[in-house]
């Protein structure tokens, strides 16, 4: 496999404080890409949004929340794997580059980083990429403070735009651990899921590695737990992307006229989350030069999460051109 030739685009921003540095590729395009994805999203019958809206800084922390609640299993499951694995994934890679793909709160790479052997400490780097740069900030200064010699190169960037331009910008020749987690892949549809998969593949110099957490299919009645809590984050969390478009847009949206419904779509495998209209809704979108409306009872599905088996998976790797040269999971096959 090869290397991306193209030259990396200089960064539009950049800041170094300490062991951390920030580059933003985003600066200002953040606004213009969700003024086009609601205009293409919210007419129609179908009306859909982007996931990656949910999460400026209010939105990612909420995030974070979800990920302690006792009914969201994933995040407790992929960590505990990675404990068990972390030896295992680290030992043939050991002084690398760990490029994390949405790395949001960063509480998973530090397992790994515990298992890098003291003397490596100082020439490895911790490269997090994520649309929300205050995640970003303050994961990262969390990092360098309890990792002392880490070098953290934190990429504010979209990894569905700029994936090769984001690898290319990091300079040297050691091996890099990708890694993209959360079941963030299950986000995607099965195309762009597939595309993405296709871009990790084509970035990645032999003797680099990949791991992609995948959160499989398994009982209804856990999933639309896991996505329904009892405090009501999920619902908070859902509506969070109205609070966005508000704000970025200038649009009139009532969080209030919304209700937040989450449920496992069997045939599709995946759960769906949707907003759904309590009343007929108009608000104005100046931002996107447009009026939306909404019946009573209509929904926008902000989010597919797509649930893997190991068959589906193995298609998916194949049509990628990746090969899985392990499994890791947890004793319920869970995650
Ligand atoms: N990796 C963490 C967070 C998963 S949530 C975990 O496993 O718990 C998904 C993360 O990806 C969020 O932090 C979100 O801000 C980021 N994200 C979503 N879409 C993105 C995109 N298109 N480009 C960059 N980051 C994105
Ligand atoms: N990426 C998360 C997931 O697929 C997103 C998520 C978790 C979410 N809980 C939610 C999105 C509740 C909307 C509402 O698991």
């Amino acid at each position: 496999m090869t290397r991306f030739a193209a030259p990396p685009a200089p960064p539009r921003d950049a800041a170094v404080k300490g062991g951390m540095e920030i580059r933003n590729f985003l600066a200002g395009n953040y606004s213009t890409g969700l003024s086009e994805d609601v205009r293409a999203g919210l007419v129609g019958e179908l009306k859909t949004l982007p996931p990656k809206y949910f999460y400026d800084a209010r939105g990612s922390r909420l995030f974070d929340r979800i990920c302690s609640l006792p009914e969201y299993y994933p995040t407790r499951t992929e960590m505990a794997i990675l404990k068990d694995a972390a030896a295992d994934i680290m030992a043939p890679l050991m002084c690398c580059d760990l490029m994390e793909l949405g790395s949001g709160a960063n509480w998973k790479v530090r397992i790994l980083l515990d298992a890098v052997k003291g003397e490596c400490m100082g020439r490895t780097r911790y490269v997090p990429v994520d649309v929300s740069e205050t995640a970003l900030k303050e994961a990262a200064e969390g990092l360098v403070s309890v990792y002392p010699g880490l070098r953290v190169v934190c990429l504010v960037a979209d990894f569905t735009r700029d994936l090769a331009d984001l690898v290319g910008s990091i300079d040297g020749d050691r091996t890099r651990l990708f890694l993209f987690l959360g079941s963030t892949i299950g986000n995607f549809s099965e195309d762009e899921g597939d595309e993405f998969l296709r871009e990790v593949a084509g970035a990645m110099a032999p003797g680099d590695r990949f791991l992609l957490g995948l959160d499989m299919v398994k009982e209804r009645d856990l999933l639309e737990r896991a996505y329904n809590d009892s405090k009501g984050l999920s619902a908070e969390f859902n509506k969070n992307v109205l609070h966005v478009i508000n704000r970025e847009l200038g649009a009139g949206f009532d969080p209030g006229d919304f209700a937040h419904r989450a449920f496992f779509n069997e045939a599709e495998e995946r759960v769906e989350m949707h907003l759904v209209a309590r009343r007929p809704v108009r608000a104005e979108v100046p931002g996107a030069g447009m009026t939306v409306r909404l019946e009573k009872g209509e929904t926008i599905r902000t989010e597919i999460c797509r649930k893997f088996t190991r068959e589906r998976s193995l298609e998916m790797f194949s049509a990628a051109g990746l090969e899985p040269e392990r499994w890791f999971t947890d004793e319920k096959g869970w995650f």
